[in-house]
């Protein structure tokens, strides 16, 4: 087995304990966070995310049902907001909210809140996922990357 194929193993099995949790709460971290559980269906590889979520918080993460990844989502002053993919780009593991950003617990690497790197190994920035807004909600391409 491959060092890699080992890797990503592990990362899938950390995943799994990680899915039990619907969303990463993680209030006290930050005064602009909120406490909602959401745990959204994915269908053709995107979610829907209720605007009203964000009505009385502006950051939060969602883990999408039976998605390996979970996503944070940002509400930006301007009203747009921003998704994030919190799959390490170094390795592909699960990335951990710490409040002013994400850690990797693999190896150390540490993210901005707007995804990008602060400490590697890890070199490229997090995938901000393509957002589409309706009036009542977000909806978020799992698999498509905003350019
Ligand atoms: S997988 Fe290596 S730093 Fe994240």
């Amino acid at each position: 087995m491959e060092r890699r194929d080992f890797l990503k193993g592990a990362c899938r099995i950390c995943l799994l304990g990680a899915a039990g949790a619907a969303i990463v709460d993680i209030t006290g971290c930050s005064p602009a966070v909120g406490n909602s559980i959401f745990k959204p269906e994915v269908v053709d590889n995107m979610v829907t995310v209720p605007i009203a979520l964000f009505n009385q918080k502006t950051f939060g993460v969602i883990s999408p049902n039976k998605y390996p990844y979970e996503v944070a989502i940002e509400k930006k002053e301007d009203g747009n907001y921003i998704a994030l993919l919190l799959q390490c780009t170094h390795y592909e593991n699960q990335l951990t909210p710490t409040g002013n950003g994400f850690t990797c617990s693999l190896h150390g690497s540490k993210f901005s809140l707007d995804g990008n790197v602060l400490k590697g190994p890890a070199e490229a920035p997090l995938k901000q996922l393509k957002i589409t807004k309706t009036n009542t909600n977000l909806i978020i391409n799992l698999l498509r990357v905003k350019k």
